[in-house]
């Protein structure tokens, strides 16, 4: 065992005794739904739930690469509600991974998420792998030609399919996020061992139903202590002896354990600015 029991306040004594210096935070869509932006599974809020007005096949057909193919337009839809942009503010949590980054006991944040608020709230892009791409860069699916940023935001806020602007190509142009049937970005595979190299594991609002990101979590030794902030348990959470469950809104959690590492102040100050 490495905590005295399965709780924040042992969380907490782990990281101020300075045993953990190497945190390594895997984040999803939970984390910003505080912000205004919706989940992907959540049974009545989440996208898939709310899709059905664009006739899919099945909900992720939406990030399905060859349903892109033949439909783009479904997925241009969808674009115009993620895209990232002044509308959302990274939230407590968001904030909270900022703070460790500032500490110096961020080893790496793996995120599952595409809206960059993670990047908004501060936290070093060194210290991110944006696991299924983001919406920061784009380019054709054929020719793979960079597409222009503004014009591709001018296309998104229409809700317009753009195309390939190359000699010749006319291609469909997607944003760099990672389709079903597509490889993840190399940061993921060059960087997970830092997820093995980890002296505590922070998992927040995330079903952990997509790999091979769902593998994480179980990549570090078993006497890694493990903290699930989520509204429902899940993956392999309370199967280790170090397992720290705290099931409920993600920021009430992340409050808690700022409170007892006496980083409240700070945390909501941080978050006000
Ligand atoms: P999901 O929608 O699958 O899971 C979100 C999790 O967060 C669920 O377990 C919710 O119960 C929980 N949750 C929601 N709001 C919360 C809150 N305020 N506090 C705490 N927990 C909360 O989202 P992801 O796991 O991120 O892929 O989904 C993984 C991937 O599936 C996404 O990256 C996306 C999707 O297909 C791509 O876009 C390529």
């Amino acid at each position: 065992l490495t905590l005295p029991e399965r709780s924040l306040a042992a969380v907490a004594g782990h990281i101020k005794s300075g045993r953990a210096r190497r945190i390594v935070v895997m984040t999803g869509a939970g984390i910003s739904t505080a912000a205004g932006i919706p989940d992907f599974r959540s049974p009545e809020t989440g996208l898939y739930a709310n899709l059905a007005a664009l006739d899919l096949p099945e909900p992720e057909a939406v990030f399905d690469l060859s349903f892109f193919r033949e439909n783009p337009k479904a997925f241009y839809v969808l674009a115009r509600e993620l895209y990232p942009g002044a509308r959302y503010r990274p939230t407590v949590s968001h904030v909270f991974i900022a703070l460790l980054a500032r500490k110096g006991l961020l080893h790496m944040l793996f995120t599952q998420n595409i809206d960059c608020l993670e990047r908004a709230a501060g936290v070093p892009a060194d210290r991110i792998v944006e696991a299924h791409g983001s919406f920061a860069t784009q380019r054709c699916i054929e020719c793979k030609a960079e597409f222009d940023d503004a014009k591709m935001r001018a296309f998104v806020a229409k809700g317009e399919v753009p195309r390939c602007e190359a000699e010749g190509c006319g291609g469909l142009v997607k944003p760099d996020i990672v389709f079903f049937g597509e490889a993840l970005p190399r940061a993921f595979f060059e960087l997970s061992d830092r997820a093995k190299e980890a002296d505590l594991i922070l998992v927040m609002g995330t079903s952990l139903q997509v790999h091979p990101f769902a593998g994480l979590p179980n990549m570090a030794d078993e006497d890694v202590p493990r903290v699930l902030f989520n509204l429902e348990r899940v993956g392999s959470f309370g199967t280790q002896a170090d397992d720290v469950m705290v099931l409920g809104d993600c920021d009430a959690g992340i409050r808690k354990l700022a409170d007892e590492l006496g980083w409240r102040d700070e945390l909501e100050k941080t978050w006000r600015e």
